[in-house]
């Protein structure tokens, strides 16, 4: 499958949510870079990428067709205000829920609207703290604002759940645990229990490189029945 056919795009409900779901080393923020690779190369972003470990900055840009050339990195907030175009990577202090700039940003691209946010190891940010009240604000609000948000985690349990309610995308790898299945049954899509055996994951290769991919969520299959679920209705027989 070409990467073109999987780059979440604007729909008529505005700027989508994608969440990359996996364990560590299975492929999310290579397939991340290679969507984000495909966006320079085709439309004329603005992009703003915050690296807590440290891969998103290390990587060789050298090859990369785009215009203008490699990444920012940005260390104040004056190299991205006012930009309406532009390749921005923000490396995040450990842990990240201590670093104000990454309030910041996330506050100014709010305001700005019009810019695809990647948010990789989304678990750095910590739990209930500002930063994930303004990330919470950008997944429900910024749609509208076109404000693209690409989110990456090991798990689907401890993430803050509009990650899941609010996405539309899943781009699901190597998950180890039934817990993080379970979370991604219930929320995803109806066929995710019933088709179980697709979605066995111990069964292939240890490094998953082909993601299981839905494009559905809530926002397609929110009128769903309860029960709808598969093995999962018993529980909702009187
Ligand atoms: N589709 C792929 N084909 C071959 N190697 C891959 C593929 N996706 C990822 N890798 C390699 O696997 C390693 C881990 O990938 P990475 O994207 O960093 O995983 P994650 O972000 O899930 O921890 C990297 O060295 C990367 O180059
Ligand atoms: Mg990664």
């Amino acid at each position: 499958m070409h990467i073109s056919e999987l780059v979440p795009e604007n729909d008529e409900n505005g700027s989508p949510r994608a969440f990359f779901a996996g364990t560590t080393g299975s492929g999310k923020t290579t397939l991340m870079m290679k969507m984000i690779f495909w966006i320079l190369e085709n439309e004329n972003p603005l992009i703003l990428i915050f690296d807590t470990d440290g891969m998103w900055d290390y990587q060789d840009y050298s090859s990369m067709k785009w215009k203008r050339g490699v990444p920012v990195r940005i260390t104040k907030m004056s190299q991205i205000v006012d930009k309406h175009t532009g390749f921005f990577i923000y490396c995040c202090d450990y842990p990240a829920t201590r670093d104000p700039m990454v309030g910041m940003l996330m506050e100014w691209a709010f305001n700005h609207g019009y810019i695809t946010l990647i948010v990789d190891e989304v678990g750095d940010f910590g739990n209930g703290i500002t930063v994930i009240d303004i990330l919470g604000n950008i997944i429900k609000k910024g749609r509208k604002k076109r404000i693209r948000v690409f989110i990456g985690y090991q798990r689907s349990q401890g993430i803050p759940v509009i990650v899941v309610t609010e996405s539309s995308y899943f781009f699901i790898f190597e998950l180890r645990s039934e817990k993080d299945r379970e979370r991604l049954a219930d929320r995803v899509h109806p066929d995710f229990f019933t088709k179980m055996e697709d979605y066995d994951f111990m069964a292939k290769t240890p490094y998953m490189r082909d993601p299981v991919v839905i494009r559905g969520g809530k926002k397609r299959y929110g009128d769903r029945k309860p029960g709808a679920i598969g093995v999962r209705s018993d529980s909702n027989d009187k």
